[in-house]
């Protein structure tokens, strides 16, 4: 981490460098997988890197194909290599790092593979080794319960007891179910061996540092938190954009959709910590619960409801940042007469206290020109009685803008005067930027859900009902649509910001869509 980084968190009294304290082994199932080469490795050896391990701990990687400790470690070394988040490896590092990291082949539904993984963690050296693990489920959720069976079955995972002096955990990756039916079956077969407080479901969303600010940004500024209500907010914008397109996950993308894919977390994610009322404390189960509360004020998805609020899209052929892309229906293993959406806008409404009327809008696709996320609050227009004889000033409303990624910071907008003897108005900002005030550091989202894995806090993990609530959202939608075809509206060429319905959602209210700008 870089040391200004580390100064000024200190001098503010943050804790930086939260550490993992217990010697524990991570079990990472789909050891061959693409995350883990990606992000699991590069997230452990930063952690490492920077003394947030413990100082004692284990990596078994257990796939299928055959290999040797040392040709895993290899592998591992070379996609650091890409995918670091740092220019460079450090050598030195790296090799007393990856003298944790031994490759346990094995077959995820032969008890035999479980037996020899106990006798594995059995040569270790100490009890905490041994007996503090993590599981960590990279693979098919088909394969979850399967897993968590034979860990139940060779006793490598216990159901935790008051008291217990050694813990397991398991940290399952999305997709967790595919609708609210197989998330509650899922969720029962998993809590058969193991207690909620040990399943740590992932949105690595939540992960994300400026995701993470949401919460700070609401509840320690007096001056926006009395603002943050149906008094002063008119309405609030919520944009994932993302430049990709579906590449060769159209057989995946075929199943999932973009409601499935993006909305039904990481898009009701954000808006939850938006919306949320303030926690009684920062304990993982108030945090939750207060999620919890403002996913369950949502206004219900009925039929009705769905029809005036919620738009799909999907890309036809365009060109993205003039790379020329294909459309969806062209993509590999994609139907060609496919209504899968790749793109989704909503308005919702949270009907509590605090929210009545106000609407959220809610938008992410794919092929999109810009790849940015951003939470855009505006607030009511003034009274304009004072300058409205002055017809040609142009006043806009005040906008809070969360940057959550990439430029990440917040900006307010507001009106000035144009400097001169006329009344001329102008919209002006203020901006905090994450890079210029606390320099380069921006540890991947991995790094932060691993870490408080092995720290056993699960504020930033979806608890169940969290995840069943978001279910039963989604659900509702996808019943509503049904086996309707996309209509013309509802098609947006790669490249642009969605289809024409979705300027519609907006334009019946009297609103645009703000939409994010490339860095400066
Ligand atoms: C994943 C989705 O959960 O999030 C992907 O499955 C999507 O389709 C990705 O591209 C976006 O994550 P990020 O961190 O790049 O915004």
């Amino acid at each position: 981490m870089a040391e200004e980084m580390k100064t000024k968190l200190a001098a503010a009294g943050l804790e930086a460098n939260r550490k993992a304290d217990e010697p524990c082994t991570i079990v990472i199932f789909g050891a061959s997988g693409d995350l883990t080469a990606r992000k699991l490795i590069p997230a452990l050896y930063h952690l490492y890197v920077d003394g947030q391990m413990p100082e004692s701990f284990r990596v078994v990687g257990f796939a299928r194909r055959d290999k040797t400790d040392e040709s895993w470690c290899n592998e591992m070394r070379e996609s650091l290599e890409k995918y670091s988040r740092t220019k460079n490896v450090d050598e030195k590092k790296w090799n007393s790092f990856a003298a944790n990291l031994s490759y346990h082949q094995g077959d995820l539904t032969e008890a035999e593979a479980y037996t020899r993984l106990g006798d594995r963690l059995q040569r270790y050296e100490s009890e905490e080794l041994k007996r503090n693990l993590v599981f960590y489920l990279a693979i098919s959720p088909s394969l979850f319960g399967e897993v968590v069976d034979q860990l139940h079955a060779t006793q490598l995972l216990h159901r935790w007891e008051e008291g217990d002096e050694y813990w397991q955990r398991v940290v399952v990756e999305k997709p967790f179910g595919h609708d609210l039916q197989s998330a509650k079956l899922l969720n029962n077969h998993l809590l058969r061996h193991a207690r909620e407080r040990q399943i740590f479901r992932i949105d690595h969303y939540l992960g994300k540092e400026t995701v993470q600010n949401i919460m700070m940004f609401r509840f320690s500024n007096a001056i926006f938190e009395q603002l943050w209500n149906r008094e002063a907010i008119e309405h609030v914008q919520i944009t994932v954009g993302e430049t990709v397109g579906v590449g060769s996950r159209g057989g995946y993308f075929e199943e999932s959709g973009t409601i499935r894919d993006m909305v039904q977390n990481h898009l009701l994610q954000i808006l939850s910590l938006v919306a949320m009322e303030p926690p009684p404390s920062l304990a993982a189960e108030d945090v939750r619960g207060e999620k919890v509360k403002a996913l369950k004020s949502i206004r219900a998805m009925t039929k009705e409801n769905v029809a005036k609020q919620v738009v799909r899209g999907q890309y036809f052929a365009g060109t993205v940042n003039g790379e020329s892309r294909k459309g969806y229906r062209q993509e590999e293993k994609v139907d060609p007469e496919s209504n899968v959406d790749t793109y989704v806008a909503l308005k919702l409404f949270i009907d509590n206290w605090r929210w009545s009327g106000v609407p959220f809008y809610l938008r992410t696709g794919k092929n999109l020109p810009l790849r940015a996320s951003e939470v855009r609050v505006q607030f009511r227009p003034t009274p304009n009685v004072l300058f409205a004889a002055k017809g040609d000033l142009d006043l806009m409303p005040n906008a809070i803008t969360l940057r959550l990624q990439p430029d990440e910071g917040i900006s307010l907008r507001f009106n000035g005067k144009v400097p001169g003897n006329s009344i001329t108005s102008r919209p002006v900002r203020m901006h905090f930027g994450y890079d210029s005030e606390f320099g380069a550091y921006t540890p991947e989202a991995y790094e932060r859900l691993l870490l408080e894995a092995m720290a056993g806090d699960s504020t930033l993990f979806i608890r169940r009902d969290e995840v069943e609530t978001a279910w039963q959202i989604v659900d509702d939608i996808r019943a509503a649509w049904g086996d309707e075809p996309l209509t013309n509206r509802e098609f947006y060429a790669a490249g642009s910001w969605g289809p024409m319905a979705a300027e519609d959602l907006l334009a019946n209210d009297q609103y645009v869509w703000h939409d994010p700008q490339p860095a400066k």
